[in-house]
């Protein structure tokens, strides 16, 4: 029995991408593929659901590109805009509005929201010091503002974290701080702002997540359980910027709102352009459900600092559910718009015309939705060729072109089934339940799979009956198969509708299957018999070794500009004399074995040819290596460290390691033969 609904419509909206880069596979993989997979499938059902996307335009992120490229803000969001709208449409991501928070109407819901809030006494006014650019005449963000890490001595660290050790910073922690407008020393001035008191709502948060949305997904629930267990601080939610929406209140001139305060709201604005007379119903109306599709950096700005704003002007709903997903890395390497290490959308669809659908298919099988996951090309490659080539490919072409070989196009009656027939039919029954209680679970790569189930029963049926065998002997029985295996097909061309809509609809048009309905998923008549099919079309097609190599050989490209571009070494150490130096015992071993410590991911343990009586090291490297690829090689190591018991072993000295460009550590060995025991000098 279907479950009756609780909500009459849905908004789903998808976190609006910053414009100043275009939309990589990380950003597909995490929100937009889900998102258009989950909406597809409402409206497959019938339901009442709108789309909202749109561009990210302000922050400083963009003002910052803005002024390396000597050009404006504006010319900035103009570009990216143009290309993430284009890329996401020909990707077929069916937003039914994609807009952007330089729009008119955005700024005026935008002030509006803030002013209702303001009047309402919803903020505390607070001031505090901030740094200043005196010759610029203009007020310093975090990022704009470096100096030397007080961790690592990098002396080219930003105002909010150092690159170089990854710390995160308040501007005012740098040594010798500078501005990266004029390189001058700013200078600390009192400034005004108005908070979010988040504390104030932090009570109504606990009980609306931690009580009343269990259902929620771990990694979501347990972000925001971690966030109201440290308590929340209230949040400063305007800025000294001159790029974005002016605070709309006297004795704030030159000062704008938060991107991350106006950027949600963006969802509204764009419902607004969307529905100017209808908009209030989907976020008002509590028949009306909410949807946040998002990435987990995203999480508290959706599940706690937005609902407060909504709670705080009190007309509108909040969300239902913010299935948020993890990261995808590009070949093991986190992806990054700064370092180009990614696979742009708008290059894919250049690279590979016509293939939308694989990368859908791939980022959706491979989708990171309870952990970070990895995008490489061979698995790209692999899935096309092994899944949809050789198995949802393969199972549509051959029910086509048997139709048309044996019946010149015209679906044939089915007669009397077979034990084996009603085995199938059965085994496909389930897949509408299966499938639907994925989608409305959020569990995509499982729904997924359940629509490749079908294909795999649909493939696994005429390899077993084998039609072609019987053409000459019984072809009742050739026609009774063929109806099966078609009435198969236009239920894969329901069921890949939302995941792979540029392939089910060529599917559709090759049987003739005007629309797709998805309450007639599992069922065996949705083909006529004495109706037509058309000549079989290729849905997919191989990819070859050339066309991935083209594509891992750009990212080596990048990997090697990047070594060069992105390294600043250390400083150097304090001078030693030689009498320090020869302090240290460094030798050469040969290792004999390596292991992996029990209960210990990151040591293994080594035993080495010392040119001695041997001895065993311990060492933090067994995320960098599979312990059976060292034995045998030469390694440098200190001879007189002092022993250490790591895990109950003793480490009688340290293995010499430095770390790659990738941020593994490799180890140091001599370049030629070296008998085991011999000194470094
Ligand atoms: O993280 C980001 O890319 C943000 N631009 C997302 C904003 S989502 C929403 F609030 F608009
Ligand atoms: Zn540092």
């Amino acid at each position: 029995m279907e479950e009756k609904k609780k909500y009459a419509r849905t908004l789903v909206t998808t976190a609006l991408p910053y414009a100043n880069g275009p939309v990589h596979i990380g950003h597909l993989a995490g929100v937009y593929v889900p998102a258009d997979i989950y909406v597809r499938y409402l409206r497959l059902k019938g339901e009442d659901v709108i789309m909202i996307g749109g561009s990210d335009e302000h922050g400083v992120p963009i003002t910052i590109k803005a002024q390396k490229e000597g050009v404006t803000p504006q010319d900035i969001v103009d570009r990216y805009h143009k290309i993430i709208k284009d890329s996401m449409e020909g990707l077929g991501i069916s937003f039914d509005i994609y807009g952007r928070t330089t729009s008119e109407t955005h700024r005026k819901t935008a002030s509006e929201f803030f002013k209702t809030l303001y009047d309402k006494g919803e903020f505390i006014e607070k001031t505090s010091m901030q740094f200043y650019d005196e010759e610029a005449d203009q007020w310093l963000a975090d990022r704009y503002i470096t100096g030397t890490c007080p961790h690592c001595g990098n002396e080219g660290a930003y105002g909010d974290q150092c690159e170089v050790c990854g710390t995160s910073l308040n501007a005012t922690d740098l040594i010798n701080p500078k501005s990266a407008i004029t390189g001058n020393v700013p200078v600390l001035k009192e400034t005004k702002h108005w908070y979010m008191p988040l504390d104030k709502w932090e009570p109504r948060l606990r009980q609306w997540i931690l009580e009343e949305h269990k259902e929620w997904k771990t990694n979501v629930y347990g972000q925001c359980k971690s966030w109201l267990d440290a308590g929340l601080q209230p949040r400063a939610v305007t800025r000294d910027l001159d790029w974005g929406i002016p605070v709309p209140i006297e004795g704030a001139e030159g000062k704008v709102l938060y991107v991350w305060f106006d950027a949600p709201i963006g969802y509204i604005s764009n419902t607004i352009d969307l529905l100017p007379e209808d908009w209030e119903k989907y976020w008002k109306d509590p028949d009306s459900r909410i949807i946040h599709f998002i990435g987990k950096d995203n999480i508290v700005f959706h599940c706690l600092i937005f609902p407060a704003m909504l709670m705080a002007e009190g007309s509108y709903q909040i969300p239902d559910n913010v299935p948020a997903n993890e990261f995808l890395n590009l070949e093991d390497d986190k992806i990054s718009t700064s370092r180009n290490w990614a696979v742009w959308l708008h290059e894919y669809l250049e690279d590979f015309p016509g293939k939308q659908d694989v990368l859908r298919y791939v980022l959706t099988a491979n989708a990171p939705e309870t952990k970070d996951n990895n995008f490489t090309w061979k698995d790209f490659q692999d899935r096309n060729n092994n899944e949809l080539v050789a198995i949802l490919g393969n199972f549509v072409n051959r029910a086509i072109v048997l139709t048309n070989k044996y019946f010149d196009g015209v679906i044939p009656e089915a007669h009397e089934l077979t034990d084996y027939d009603r085995a199938t039919i059965e085994e496909f029954k389930g897949v509408k339940d299966e499938l639907g209680k994925a989608l409305d679970t959020f569990h995509f790569r499982a729904a997924l799979a359940e629509a490749m189930k079908l294909a795999r029963i649909g493939n696994k049926y005429l390899a077993d009956t084998e039609p072609w065998k019987l053409a000459k002997t019984d072809m009742a029985r050739v026609e009774t198969i063929m109806n099966i295996a078609l009435q198969i097909t236009a239920n894969l061309a329901i069921a890949f509708e939302p995941f792979l809509p540029f392939s089910a609809e060529k599917l559709r048009k090759m049987i003739n299957l005007e629309s797709a309905d998805w309450n007639k998923l599992g069922s065996i008549d949705i083909l006529s018999a004495g109706d037509r099919v058309e000549k079989p079309v290729l849905l997919f097609e191989k990819i070859d070794d050339e066309t991935i190599k083209v594509q891992t050989d750009r990212l080596e490209r990048i990997k090697q500009e990047n070594i060069l571009k992105n390294f600043t070494p250390k400083a150097v150490a304090p001078t030693v004399s030689f009498d320090d130096f020869q302090k240290l015992d460094i030798r050469v071993g040969k290792v004999l074995t390596c292991e992996k410590v029990k209960k210990a991911d990151k040591l293994l343990k080594f035993t080495i040819d010392d040119g001695m009586k041997g001895r065993t090291i311990v060492s933090g490297i067994a995320k960098f290596y599979n312990p059976e690829d060292l034995v045998g090689k030469e390694v440098c190591f200190i001879a007189n460290f002092a022993p250490r018991t790591l895990k109950g072993i003793e480490s009688q000295g340290m293995i010499l390691s430095a770390e790659d460009a990738d941020g593994r550590l490799v180890v140091i060995g001599p370049h030629g033969e070296v008998r085991p025991g011999v000194q470094v000098g």
